[in-house]
């Protein structure tokens, strides 16, 4: 299914997004500004805000203050990428250099922390718990995640559940929380709430696998560094396929390699190269399907408003998607 009309309302939603991005981004600490307006100024899709303001939009909500709302996620979203490049030691983002390489370690990490908390602000300006609640759910559940990655770095006996437990954490449930807070904001009826969580949440799942999947494509094309799971140890989809296609020999010289941290960047280039011929990549995307199925499958018994046709082309967007 074509995309076109998905496209065209981010084109419309984008500036009152940004604008209010803007507004956020004034408000901060002077010592923090810098840092939040490079990630921000580098772009990103700002599928987070988006989700929310369709969510609230398929719920019946019309006003404006929503965009308030859903730059919060942004922000959270914003957060987590500056305290992930440090933790994936990845020296670029959205094609610009990582803010860790511009502004040290500790103020970038205590800038995330910063921006965090003024959205946390934010959120509870509009005076509800559940919103306060779900925003400080979205932000455990990430760390947790990130935390489980962390423990399961380096290591080849890592499962397929053990993986999804962890994109369930760091990625998942941001989305999911975008989705919930614009039908929270709403005002709409538990069942539908719970609807337009669960479509996040599997849309957030194959979100990641496919963000697995681009970690293997041209920088030039994602503004990320290429094979950075390869040299951080990370046993995602791509990399599983790979590794079990090998013969008994290369397979004990690649987990030598992978458990000791001694891929270089030349070896990860190397491995993207075998992972994109074989198609993993390709695979990976097509194993993404179960999830967006899921998703698919939630929207069922939302409210047949035209949002509800543009959430549908965001699950065919987020396995095609190019970076
Ligand atoms: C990157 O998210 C981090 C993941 C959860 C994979 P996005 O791919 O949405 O990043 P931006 O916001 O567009 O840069
Ligand atoms: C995505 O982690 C989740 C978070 C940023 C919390 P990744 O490490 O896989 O994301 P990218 O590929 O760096 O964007
Ligand atoms: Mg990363
Ligand atoms: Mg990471």
């Amino acid at each position: 299914m074509a995309t076109l009309l998905l496209k065209a309302r981010l084109a419309l939603e984008l500036p009152p997004i940004n604008a209010a991005l803007n507004r956020a981004a004034r408000d901060l600490p002077e010592a923090v500004r810098p840092v939040a307006q490079h990630i921000f100024d580098a772009g990103g899709k700002r599928l987070r805000p988006l989700l929310t303001v369709l969510t609230a939009r398929l719920c019946g909500y019309d006003n404006e203050d929503i965009y308030d709302l859903a730059v919060t996620l942004e922000m959270l979203h914003a957060a987590t990428l500056l305290h992930d490049d440090v933790l994936d030691n990845a020296a670029t983002r959205r094609g610009q250099p990582a803010a860790h390489t511009l502004f040290e370690v500790t103020p970038t990490i205590l800038a995330g922390d910063a921006l965090l908390s003024h959205a946390n602000s934010m959120v509870a300006d509009y005076g509800d718990p559940r919103l306060c609640r779900c925003f400080s759910e979205a932000t455990s559940r990430t760390a947790t995640g990130e935390i489980l990655e962390i423990a399961a770095q380096r290591r080849v006996d890592t499962s397929a559940e053990q993986y999804e437990e962890i994109v369930r954490g760091k990625t998942a449930w941001l989305i999911r929380a975008a989705c919930q807070m614009g039908a929270l904001r709403a005002g709409a009826p538990d069942a539908l709430v719970e609807a337009v969580a669960a479509y996040g949440e599997n849309v957030g799942m194959a979100f990641q696998m496919v963000d697995d999947a681009l970690d293997f494509a041209p920088e030039s094309e994602t503004g990320k560094p290429t094979g950075g799971d390869v040299r951080e140890g990370k046993l995602t989809p791509p990399l599983r396929m790979y590794r079990e296609s090998l013969s008994e020999n290369e397979r004990a010289a690649f987990d030598g390699a992978f458990a000791a941290g001694l891929m270089t960047a030349a070896d990860a280039e190397a491995i993207a190269g075998r992972i994109r011929a074989a198609g993993y990549d390709v695979r990976t995307r097509q194993q993404a399907e179960q999830f967006l199925d899921r998703a698919r499958e939630a929207l069922l018994c939302l409210p047949d408003r035209p949002e509800r046709a543009l959430m549908l082309q965001m699950a065919d967007y987020v396995r095609d998607r190019k970076k």
